[in-house]
């Protein structure tokens, strides 16, 4: 397969880059920098520049020119492949809904994906993601939630190119089946890496903080919380806390 991408030295954010080249941008593109100056993370959150051998790159694509509802399940479909990655190196990682990748219930992935729609045409999907490749313990200081990298867990250096082509090469692997099929293709892989299922979380919407049970998670990859009183909730969006 050949690997199309593009790399830029110095770069805001991947994502914001790819969203302003997106018409001279061919579908399958990876997009990926050395240095990001400005990430941003899921819910308006900002993703620190943790040093150049980590990976900072978005994918451009292209699947049709209307909005399907599988779009929406591609962060978990790239959490996966993650997961699947880091697996060949002997660790455990584990998905927290709905995207982030954890390693002993610490971040090393973060996945932002955003749809770009013109009137009422979809332009294109730019699906980033941040990976904690080298860094050490100390970036991570000013930063909330425990997070790791893979040096950290492997205790040896990765090489990021290499990184970069497993990434590419096994998200396109699948990647035609998977829009076909939608979370349903994934659904079983990603439940077996789930992390808090039948477990209790406090979820933060958009507007209120949701407590219950983990229950399941929907075959469109939605999350359902059971509270005391049995009932049930779906969630589409949030951040389990
Ligand atoms: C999150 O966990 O909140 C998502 C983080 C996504 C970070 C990546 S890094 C490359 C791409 N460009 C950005 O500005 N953000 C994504």
């Amino acid at each position: 397969m050949e690997i199309k991408r593009k790399y830029l030295k110095e770069v805001n954010s991947t994502n914001l880059y790819a969203k302003e080249h997106l018409v001279d941008t061919e579908d399958r593109t990876i997009i990926y920098t050395y240095k990001q100056t400005a990430g941003r993370g899921r819910l308006n959150r900002k993703w620190k520049y943790v040093g150049e051998d980590n990976i900072y790159a978005s994918f451009v694509l292209k699947p049709s020119n209307r909005l399907e509802p599988v779009y929406a399940n591609l962060t978990q479909y790239l959490s996966v492949v993650i997961s699947r990655i880091l697996e060949g190196y002997g660790l455990s990682p584990q998905i927290k809904w709905p995207n982030d990748v954890l390693i002993n219930r610490k971040k090393i992935a973060g996945i932002l994906s955003e749809s770009i729609v013109r009137g009422e045409e979809l332009a294109g999907i730019v699906l980033g993601v941040g990976i904690n490749l080298n860094c050490a313990k100390e970036i991570f200081a000013d930063i909330d939630k425990p997070a790791t990298s893979l040096f950290l867990e492997l205790g040896s250096f990765v090489d990021k190119e290499e990184f970069l082509e497993e990434l590419y090469l096994n998200f396109f692997l699948y990647y035609d089946k998977f829009i076909r099929g939608g979370f349903p293709y994934i659904r079983e892989e990603y439940i077996k890496r789930a992390l808090f299922l039948n477990q209790m979380v406090k979820v933060a919407g958009s507007s209120e903080i949701i407590e219950g049970v983990a229950v399941d998670i929907t075959q469109a990859g939605a999350l359902v919380l059971k509270d005391n009183n049995n009932n049930e909730k779906t969630l589409w969006i949030g951040d389990i806390l």
